[in-house]
Order: C-alpha cells, then structure tokens, then sequence
C-alpha cells in the first residue's frame, strides 16, 4: 500500500473498519466550532449584507472545510446527505454575506453515481431543468438551485461522466467500453446556478479516473470583477496548470478544491497553501474535506504575501464549518501591500488524531543538529552540489509550555539543506531546493519531522529571538520559491512575525527568511523551492509509466513503514 496525498477517502471507503481500529477516533470536545461561530458573527456584522460589485474595493469569500459521510449508507443515501449538508451551509447565516463558496473535493457524490456536467458554453442553469427530464443528476440540479436561490458564486467537485463520442474529435485515445469517460470535475456556478466553468483534473493518482488529453486551464470573470482560475489538490505541487495559471496567465485568484494528506515538516496543508499563496503573491481560496484520521484536514483564505485571512486546521473527527473572509482585490498588476484587517486560526489549542506523513528525504538533507541554549549565538553554512545556505541564529530564555500533558520535553532542532527529487506518490515527484531548521524529537536524523506524543507538554529550552536563513536559488523557467513555516499548532506564522525577501540577480534569486519577533514555538522555518520537473519540459500527464529507478523502489520502501506510524499532532 502507498500513501495517498489526494482523494485519501474514496480508497479508503473499503477499508475504514480496519483503520478504524488501528487509528481510533477522539471524539474531543467541538470547542474549535463554538470558538470560530463567534468569531464569524462578529466579523460578518462589520460586513454588511449586499452583493460585493465590480466597483467595491474587496468580495466576501467562504471555503468549506467539509466531513463526508461514508459508513453504512448507500451511495443514494449519500449523496442525498451530502446535498443537504451542502445546501445547509449554503443558506446558513455564516454564509450570508459571502459572494462565492468553495467546497471541498470529494465530499458529494463517488464513482458510482456520476453526472453529466454541461460545457460553460451551452450556459445551461440545471435548476430550471428541474421539471423536464434532463440528462443532469438531482445533485447537480439541486445545488444549481442552492446556488440561484442564495445568489452566489457555488465551486464544488464531483464525479463527471462525458460520453466519449462528444470528445472523439480531440481525443484519440481509445475509449472505455460502457462509451464514458469519467473525470474528477471542479464546477462552478454563477449567481443564478449557472454552470460557467468546469475543471477536468489534470494530475490523477491511483483513481480509476480519465484524464484530460490536454490540460485545461479553468478561468472564469464574476460580476464583482474579480477572475479566478480553479483546479485540485495534487495540481498545487506541480506546475501545470497550478503554477502556469499563474505564471503565464496572470491570474491572481486562484480556487483550490482538497483532499489534502499533510506531509511534515514542510508540506502540511495549510502551511503548503499559505507558502504557494505567499510565493506566488496571489488570492487563494482553499477548501479542505475534513477527515483527519486519514490526514485530510486543511483550508483557508490567504491573502498573498499579507499571510492567511482565516485558516482551520482540524483534528479529532472533523467538522462541517464554513470559514468566511473579507478579500481585498488586487488593484491592477499590483501585490498585496497592505495588512490584512482580520486574521483567525480555527484551533489555536492542540489537536489530535491529524495522521501525517513525513517528508520521505528528509534522512538524506545535509544537516547540523543545532547546539542550543538559553543564550546561544550561533551561524553555520551548508551546502549540496547545487545550494549553499547560511543560518544565524540567536536564542533567549522562555517560560512558555504548550500542552498539558503527563510528561514533558523539548524539540531540538536541524538546520538542512537538500536538493534533488522528491516523489509523492509511486509516479509523481519534483525537483525541489530547501534550506530550513526543523524539529527533531531527539538528536538523531530520523526524528525529526516527528511529534512527541499527545500526552507531552512541550516545554521549550530557549526562544529564537533572531532566526535567519539566506541561501542564493539558481533560476529555471519552472520554479516557485516559498516562504515556508509551521508552528505548534500546524499554521504557519504571519508577515507580522516573519520577513520575506526575494531579490532578482541575473542567474539566480537569493532568498532570505528572517524572524520579526522571538519565537519558541517552532517546527519548521526556512525557504522552499519547487522546481517542479526540470528533467524534461515534456508533459507526463497522459503516462502512467512508472520511473523505475532504484531510488523511487526506495522511496516506496519508506512510505510502507510510515503508514506504520501515526503522528499525532501534540
Ligand atoms: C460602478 O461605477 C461606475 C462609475 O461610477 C457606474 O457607472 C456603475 O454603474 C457602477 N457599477 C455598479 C455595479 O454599481
Ligand atoms: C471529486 O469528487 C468525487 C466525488 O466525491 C471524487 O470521486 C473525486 O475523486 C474527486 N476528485 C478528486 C480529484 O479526487
Ligand atoms: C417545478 O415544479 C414545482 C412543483 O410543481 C414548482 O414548485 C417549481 O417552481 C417548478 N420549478 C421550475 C424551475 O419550474
Ligand atoms: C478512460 O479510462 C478507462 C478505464 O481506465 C480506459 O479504459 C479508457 O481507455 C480511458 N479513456 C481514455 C480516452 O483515455
């Protein structure tokens, strides 16, 4: 068995019992929802309750961190639930101020049910469809009506059948016997629950799913005058079309629809989407399925380099909650370069039963286990063939503790440097460039990337009251550098507390991340470039070969044991 970053619940489905048992769910108390409610009325009293339009300064957004149903029901049964659930949140009060709600991936209908989705260009609305008999399923027509009924702007994804004969012009492959095709489909829907865009995913793994022949690159305008580009989960690790849609289109708000396995220490959900949001400087609404025990967990709206206007990441056994935010537009090709007025984090407090991965190189990261105390004053240089990067640290007494466990410790920390290929699943991989410190559970390699145990209080040794890490990126065509932090509670700090500098030398960047305020709570802190494919500029997308090198079968081998473990976020 392989580790799933993406769509981890539909594989799962016929195996839960037996992870139920390995991994037992902790039904903790909901105080994250009670919390986050309140928060919610507060913010959206200040709101006020029109239709943001092209000429407001800002739009209202709200991305759906969603638990799925999936035990003992039919997949009719299902489906019906799932549509409710949606159409609940949908005309909730959380929900009224908002002009457009991302839902996550795979939390509607399975293989088993699928829909036909209308082409944008036939501007069909399946709600009024709903008295003839139309080729779309109640769910379709149901949530075009939620959609019309509350006037916003509806994302969801689901599960799309397309008879093959309506592509054979531009798709010469052959086709599957039952005459389908069957994609992974984001849809979109205008204010009267019309289909305006529809994203067939491009980056599918281990899903008996169609991909597309050539990638699409989904873009739709809105009536308050800001464009999106949407696509799914895995495609934010890979450059097209994630990186592309920005990089070469332009687009500055990108909708991002999940089922995301958080990998530590570098690549947890929300820690991955502000990184993109921030190194990219663009608009991300991120939605996550809410299903921790299998690692999926994460969502947020991220304000490019003004950091996360809200984010979640959840544990225990998940929750249905809308997430809102007030979104400031992009002024004509300009960043971000204000604050942004409200930040909230769903779960300040521990979590627990997030399962997670761990970053498979980090065992092969030239490091230096930092030697550390309350008054330290500390710079190292390291380097691979292809990077050098340099640390100053120095470090001030705490009295902070995090938890209120039975026993305590204290993380120890690396400084690392890598380069090379990284894969996430059996196939699919990047070339990437990191310099970072990150946590170690004691002063050997393969703890780090680790977490003590959820009856731990952590009690640090010392506070970084300066961190910093410089190292110079050699430019490709294809790369993405990030910020790339995580703290305790698994977000990432904001741009009150950490500076981020990219300057532009001819053949290369330098990057520098720097602390602005001590800080005694870290688990990663660094710069992380993705360098996506630069092997080849060919497109894989269509292959399902698998690279057989010795080092890939290796990887494999290490992922087996991960599924070993589960890690407990504190
Ligand atoms: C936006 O402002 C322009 C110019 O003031 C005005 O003509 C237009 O009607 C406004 N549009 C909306 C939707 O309010
Ligand atoms: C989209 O949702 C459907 C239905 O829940 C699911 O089967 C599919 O896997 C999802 N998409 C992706 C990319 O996983
Ligand atoms: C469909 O029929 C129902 C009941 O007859 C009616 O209430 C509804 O308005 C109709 N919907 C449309 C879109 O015509
Ligand atoms: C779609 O997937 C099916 C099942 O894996 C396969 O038989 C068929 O050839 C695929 N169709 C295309 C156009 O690739």
């Amino acid at each position: 068995m392989l580790r799933k970053w993406c769509d981890g619940i539909s594989s799962l489905t016929a195996g839960i019992e037996a992870i139920g048992s390995k991994f037992p769910q902790n039904m903790g108390p909901l105080f994250v929802n009670i919390f986050l409610n309140s928060l919610l009325a507060i913010a959206l009293q200040a709101f006020g309750s029109q239709a943001s339009d092209i000429n407001d300064s800002h739009f209202v957004a709200g991305v759906v961190e969603f638990r799925p149903d999936f035990i003992g029901l039919t997949t009719e049964q299902l489906i019906a639930k799932h549509t409710d659930a949606y159409i609940e949140i949908l005309s909730s009060p959380e929900a009224l101020e908002t002009d457009i709600v991302v839902f996550p991936e795979s939390t509607l209908n399975n293989e088993f049910n699928t829909t036909y989705v209308p082409a944008p260009e036939e501007a069909i609305i399946p709600c009024l469809l709903a008295n003839q008999s139309s080729r779309y399923e109640y769910y379709l027509i149901a949530l075009s009506c939620a959609a019309r009924d509350n006037r916003k702007y509806v994302i969801i994804n689901l599960t799309e059948k397309e008879d093959c004969a309506a592509n054979a012009a531009v798709d010469p492959r052959p086709c599957a016997t039952n005459g389908l095709n069957i994609y992974n489909t984001n849809v979109v829907f205008d204010r009267e629950g019309r289909v305006i865009s529809r994203y067939r995913k491009v980056n599918i793994y281990v899903e008996r799913k169609n991909t597309t022949y050539q990638p699409e690159f989904a873009i739709f305008d809105t009536d308050f005058g800001v464009r999106f580009a949407h696509f799914i989960c895995f495609d934010l690790l890979f450059y097209t079309p994630a990186e592309e849609l920005v990089a070469k289109y332009g687009i500055r708000n990108i909708i991002f629809t999940s089922m995301f396995a958080s990998e530590t220490p570098f690549l947890t959900a929300v820690q991955l989407q502000q990184s993109w949001a921030w190194g990219n400087n663009v608009t991300l609404l991120a939605a996550g399925a809410s299903y921790p025990q299998s690692g999926a967990t994460g969502s947020g709206i991220y304000a490019g380099s003004s950091g996360s206007l809200v984010s979640a990441m959840i544990g225990n056994s998940g929750v249905r909650q809308i997430y809102v935010a007030k979104v400031h537009k992009f002024a004509e090709k300009s960043p971000y370069t204000t604050a942004p007025e409200t930040h909230t984090t769903a779960a300040a407090q521990p979590q627990t039963g997030v399962r997670l991965l761990r970053d498979p190189q980090l065992d092969n990261f030239n490091s230096q286990l930092l030697q550390l105390n309350a008054s330290s004053v500390i710079s190292v240089e390291l380097c691979t063939e292809m990077l050098c990067c340099s640390l100053i640290a120095e470090t001030t007494t705490t009295e902070n503790s995090y938890g209120n466990g039975t026993t305590s410790d204290a993380y120890q920390y690396r400084f690392g440097v890598f380069t090379g290929r990284r894969s996430y699943e059996k196939e699919q991989y990047s070339d990437v460039a990191i310099c970072a410190i990150y946590a170690c559970t004691d002063d050997t390699v393969s703890s780090c990337g680790l977490l003590f145990p959820a009856n731990t209080t952590i009690m640090p040794k010392f506070a970084f009251k300066r961190l910093q890490i410089e190292g110079s990126f050699q430019k490709t065509e294809r790369l993405l550098i990030m910020p790339n932090t995580l703290d305790f509670s698994f977000y990432s700090l904001q741009p009150a507390q950490v500076a981020w500098n990219l300057a532009d030398k001819s053949k290369s960047y330098d990057a520098e991340i720097a602390l602005k305020a001590s800080a005694d709570n870290l688990l990663a802190f660094g710069i992380y470039a993705n360098y996506y494919d630069s092997s080849s500029g060919a497109h894989k997308y269509c292959s399902s070969m698998l690279i057989l090198s010795t080092s890939v079968l290796l990887w494999i081998g290490a992922y087996a044991t991960d599924l070993l473990y589960v890690y407990e976020i504190l």
